[in-house]
C-alpha cells in the first residue's frame, strides 16, 4: 500500500474531517477567518488526523467523535505552525508565503491562540475526560519542546540525547496523542492504547528526523518550505550534531562556528561537510530505526486494511520528499 492508497482508503473520513475543520474555523472576526482559511486551504498532509482515523478504524470504532478529534489535532498542529514560523522567522510554508509574512507576527501569534483555544472548545464538546487529559498534556509538552529548542539555539554543545528530548516533545508527542486517541475512542484496553501511543511516538521522532535531514537535502519547491532555515536560525539538528561529533577538526569547527553565529553564509561549505561525513545517511538510518519500532508496536493489532495503512504511513515518513 502506498500513501496515495491510504488517502483513498480514508476518503470519506477525510472529507468529513475537512468539513468539520471549515465549520469550526468560523469566527465573526474577519482576520481570523482570513488567516485560518489561508493556512488550512494551503494544504498540508493532514498526517496527524490520518493517524487518529486509522487507529480508531483499525480498532473497530464506529462512532462519530473521530472526525471532531481529528479536526482538533489538526487545529493544534496548525496553531503550532503559526507560532513556529514566527519563532523561526520562516517565509514559506506549504508552498505559499507564511501567514507571518503576509499579515505579520502579531496576527499569526493571535490567530494561533484562536486555533488552540477553539481546539479546546471542541475537545470539551466530546466530553471524555481521558481525551482531555491526553490533549492537554500534549499541548503542554509541545510548548515545553519549543521552549527547550529556543534555549538551545546557537548551542553547538547540544548532544544527540538532548536533541531527541526536544523532538519527542515538540513533534512526536502530538503523533503519539493522535494514535492513542483512536484507541481511546474505540474503548481499547490499556495495553492496546500504549501500543498505539508507542507507534505514534516512534513515527513522530522519525518524522522530525527526516524533516531535519530535508532541511539540508530537499528542494524548496518540493518541500514547500525554504531549505537552510535551520542553519540560518542556528538550530542544532542531528545532521549538524553528527558533523560536530564525527567530522574532522576542521569540519567540526566550521559547523560549531556557523551554529553559534547563525545565518546562511556558509551553507555551501556546510553542505559539503554534511555530505562527506554521511550525516544525512546517519539521520535517515536513525529515522528508519524509529519506523521499525513504530511498525513493531502494531504487532498485536488485528489484521485489516487500516493496520496495513498504518504501516504505509510509517514507511512514508522516511521515504518522503515533502
Ligand atoms: C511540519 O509538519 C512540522 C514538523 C513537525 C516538521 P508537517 O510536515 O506534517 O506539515 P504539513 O501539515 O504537512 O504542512
Ligand atoms: C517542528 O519543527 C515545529 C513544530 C512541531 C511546531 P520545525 O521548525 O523543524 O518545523 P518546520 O520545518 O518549520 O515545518
Ligand atoms: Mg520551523
Ligand atoms: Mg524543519
Amino acid at each position: 500500500m502506498q500513501i496515495q492508497d491510504v488517502y483513498t482508503l480514508l476518503a470519506a473520513d477525510r472529507e468529513a474531517v475537512d468539513a468539520r475543520i471549515r465549520q469550526r474555523l468560523h469566527s465573526e472576526v474577519v482576520l481570523i477567518n482570513q488567516i485560518g482559511h489561508y493556512i488550512i486551504n494551503s494544504g498540508g498532509k493532514r498526517l496527524r488526523p490520518i493517524l487518529l482515523l486509522l487507529s480508531a478504524r483499525a480498532l473497530g470504532y464506529e462512532g462519530e467523535d473521530h472526525h471532531e478529534l481529528a479536526a482538533v489535532v489538526e487545529f493544534i498542529h496548525t496553531a503550532t505552525l503559526l507560532h513556529d514560523d514566527v519563532v523561526d522567522g520562516s517565509e514559506l510554508r506549504r508552498g505559499k508565503e507564511t501567514a507571518n509574512n503576509v499579515w505579520g507576527n502579531e496576527a499569526s501569534v493571535l490567530v494561533g491562540d484562536f486555533l488552540y483555544s477553539r481546539a479546546f472548545q471542541m475537545m470539551v464538546g466530546v466530553n471524555n475526560m481521558q481525551v482531555m487529559a491526553i490533549l492537554s498534556e500534549a499541548t503542554n509538552t509541545i510548548a515545553e519542546g519549543e521552549v527547550m529548542q529556543l534555549l538551545n539555539v546557537h548551542n553547538a554543545d547540544l548532544d544527540e540525547a538532548g536533541y531527541l528530548t526536544v523532538i519527542r516533545s515538540k513533534t512526536a508527542k502530538l503523533f503519539e496523542s493522535a494514535a492513542q486517541l483512536g484507541a481511546v475512542l474505540a474503548g481499547s484496553d490499556q495495553a492496546t492504547q500504549q501500543a498505539l501511543a508507542a507507534y505514534g511516538m516512534h513515527l513522530g521522532v522519525a518524522f522530525q528526523l527526516v524533516d531535519d535531514a530535508l532541511d539540508y537535502s530537499a528542494s524548496s519547491e518540493e518541500l514547500g518550505k525554504n531549505i537552510g532555515d535551520d542553519l540560518a536560525e542556528g538550530k542544532p539538528t542531528l545532521p549538524l550534531i553528527y558533523v560536530i561529533n564525527h567530522g574532522n577538526a576542521e569540519q567540526a569547527s566550521l559547523v560549531r562556528e556557523a551554529l553559534e553565529q547563525g545565518g546562511r553564509e556558509r551553507i555551501e561549505e556546510i553542505g559539503k561537510a554534511i555530505e562527506s561525513v554521511g550525516a544525512i545517511e546517519y539521520t535517515s538510518r536513525a529515522a528508519q530505526a524509529e519506523v521499525d519500532k513504530a511498525i513493531a508496536a502494531l504487532a498485536t493489532l488485528p489484521d485489516s486494511p487500516y493496520k496495513e495503512a498504518m504501516v504505509s504511513v510509517a514507511k512514508f515518513a522516511v521515504q518522503r520528499s515533502h
